[in-house]
């Protein structure tokens, strides 16, 4: 895909509706070198300590967790709408036990500037490397919090992504309708 640099807010609005409506896909290598996808619903694109960020919220219980934690990267890929059956395998099934490229017809490709796969069918795609991470606290958390993700534990750790590269399809907003 002939995707060019943008500036990280670029595209800001359709990026957040993607992530509140079907999900975006979460690229990372497991320490093997496997490519591995996990949808998230749950994230923030932004400003901190002067540099472009994505949070991103993972459970320990992904085997996204694994491959984060070990690589220190990752990339954020954002979906067409056509892609919302891959999202949903994506945000099921576990890279421990499937292939999910193979299993969902993606292509993975290299980033250029983190050890994590992109998903060359998504129009826009950040390529991230963490520099801060943290668990959230239960003793931190407000009731309303504590007493719906969390009735079952399994508490995010909290990614904080520079942001690399930020790239885009030309056509990248009309692309993400398709
Ligand atoms: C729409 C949607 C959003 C999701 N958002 C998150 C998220 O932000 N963080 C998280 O840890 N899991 C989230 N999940 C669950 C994971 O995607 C799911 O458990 C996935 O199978 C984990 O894959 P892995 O084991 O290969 O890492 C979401 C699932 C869906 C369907």
């Amino acid at each position: 895909m002939a995707r060019q640099k943008i500036e990280i807010a670029q595209h800001y609005d359709a990026v957040i509706e993607a992530l509140t409506s079907g999900g975006l896909l979460l690229g990372s290598y497991d320490a093997a070198g496997k490519a591995n996808i996990m949808t998230i619903g749950w994230g923030a694109l932004g400003e901190i300590w002067g540099m472009g960020i994505w949070v991103v919220l993972v459970r320990p219980s992904r085997y996204t967790y694994q491959c984060v934690e070990h690589s220190g990267c990752f990339t954020v890929n954002v979906p067409r709408r056509s892609m919302g059956a891959a999202c949903a395998v994506c945000g099921s099934k576990s890279g421990r036990d499937i292939d999910k490229f193979a299993e969902c017809s993606l292509t993975q490709v290299k980033s250029d500037s983190v050890g994590a796969p992109i998903v060359d069918e998504c129009p826009i795609v950040y390529e991230c490397t963490v520099v801060h991470s943290n668990d959230v606290l239960p003793d931190k958390l407000a009731d309303e919090i504590l007493t719906g993700p969390y009735v079952g534990g399994d508490f995010h750790r909290v990614y904080f992504g520079k942001v690399l590269a930020a790239l885009a399809e030309p056509n990248a907003v009309e692309l993400l309708k398709q």
